[in-house]
């Protein structure tokens, strides 16, 4: 015998005012991991574009003029750039925090606090992202 549930109107997108914490986990922990894969291959296309730099003679390499070198030069003197790295420090922070937290809740620990140890993962997130400034931005200006 089937039976029919009434899941709401998918259009419906006020509800994101309802969710609770398990929810927004859910939404982070899916945005990050996909953000991850993008960047791994946004990272791999500009390092292999890159690589010509390898046969480079021995007096361009020395003068840092290969295309590898100037291509990490460039990228870094720019702003944004280094304003990305750390949102993508703060993406990869999140994932395994949440992540690490999730495979403990698969093995059955700590299914009691499940709320606070993503709000834990959130506020270890936010501290670790703001040390990590200084450190991004160093030489920028
Ligand atoms: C310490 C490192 C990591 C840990 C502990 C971790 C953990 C996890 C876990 C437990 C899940 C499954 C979540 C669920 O039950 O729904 C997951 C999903 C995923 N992870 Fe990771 N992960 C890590 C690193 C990465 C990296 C480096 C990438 C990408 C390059 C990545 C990409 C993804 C993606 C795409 C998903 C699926 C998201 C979805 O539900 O659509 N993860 N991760």
């Amino acid at each position: 015998m089937s039976q029919s549930y009434n899941r709401g109107l998918i259009e419906d997108f006020s509800r994101w005012r309802e969710f609770e914490a398990g929810m927004w986990a859910w939404i982070f922990h899916k945005f990050t991991g996909w953000v991850l894969i993008g960047y791994l291959f946004t990272h791999i296309a500009v390092l292999s574009t890159a690589i010509p730099a390898a046969g480079a003679e021995q007096a361009v390499l020395a003068a840092e003029a290969d295309i590898y070198t100037q291509t990490i030069v460039t990228l870094e003197e720019l702003l944004l750039v280094r304003v990305l790295e750390v949102g993508l420090l703060a993406v990869a922070v999140f994932h395994m925090l949440n992540g690490t937290r999730l495979l403990l809740v698969d093995l059955g620990i700590g299914l009691e606090s499940q709320d606070k140890s993503f709000y834990a993962s959130l506020i270890l997130t936010g501290a670790i992202t703001v040390a990590s400034v200084p450190t991004f931005i160093a030489g920028a200006f």
